[in-house]
């Protein structure tokens, strides 16, 4: 990959609650005129921090039920759109995750992704098996990673809140440390474009832990939302200016 100046950085999210706090932060301007065009869903907004060009798509609500877009489909959607309209130099997906306490995760703490993988595609035939699993690695930052002290680990998507037995002995198998539901599929609308990927990603709930998840979500969903805020800031100020390959 050529080794670019960070010029411009695109944040995916999939929840309000967790763009409105960096919008705010960042005082970010919805586009106006709309950069994307409906009847995609999604919500751009621009800015600049420490001389970046900030931009964030957010996937908007769904029509019949008025909820977030959450998981793979909108956030695949939401990002080749927007990596057509900013053409940013990296992608981050931002947002909360389950965290797996044998890889050392803690409600409130913010990961670092290493790689990402689909845990809820099991496609056992040649080759899809392999496509299925879509591990892909994320833009390596280990300057970045020491100096804001983040854990990092694998993170593992997949479009349901819960799991089953064979989701886990996936996740388990590839030691993921975060469970969320749009980084691989935002990873794979990034290769498309050759776009290299960072996942940040704030712990609502511990997957291998003892409680309902939805329940415990919920209850930290403000916390981690307010980590991950403090925590993007320091991300992009960690990149604005610099190479790809001194990340
Ligand atoms: N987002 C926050 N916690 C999650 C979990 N346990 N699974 C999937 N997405 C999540």
């Amino acid at each position: 990959m050529e080794d670019k100046t960070v010029k411009s950085v695109l944040l995916v999210f999939a929840m309000e609650a967790e763009a409105q706090p960096l919008i705010q932060a960042l005082g970010l301007k919805e586009d106006a005129p709309p950069k994307i065009l409906g009847p995609a869903p999604c919500l751009t907004f621009s800015g600049s921090h420490e001389g970046l060009n900030v931009h964030v798509v957010w996937n908007g609500k769904d029509r019949e039920t008025g909820v977030d877009n959450v998981g793979t489909v909108p956030a695949s959607l939401s990002t080749y759109l927007a990596v057509m309209a900013f053409k940013p130099d990296i992608v981050i997906s931002a947002g909360t995750s389950g965290g797996f306490k044998a890889q050392g995760a803690a409600i409130g703490d913010v990961f670092l992704g290493t790689a990402v993988i689909n845990h809820d595609r099991r496609i056992p035939l040649p080759n899809f098996d392999k496509y299925g699993i879509g591990y892909s690695l994320c833009l390596a930052t280990p300057g970045l990673q020491s100096s804001l002290g983040l854990k990092q680990g694998v993170v593992s998507s997949g479009n349901s809140l819960d799991y089953t037995d064979k989701c886990m002995s996936i996740m388990e198998q590839h030691g993921v440390a975060v469970k969320e539901m749009e980084a691989a599929a935002i990873a794979w609308a990034c290769n498309l474009f050759h776009v290299p990927l960072m996942c940040v990603k704030a712990v609502t709930d511990i997957v291998d832990g003892d409680r309902a998840t939805a329940e415990e979500f919920l209850e930290n969903l403000h916390s981690a939302a307010a980590a991950l805020q403090s925590t993007l800031p320091r991300v992009l100020g960690q990149l604005a200016g610099r190479k790809l390959g001194e990340l």
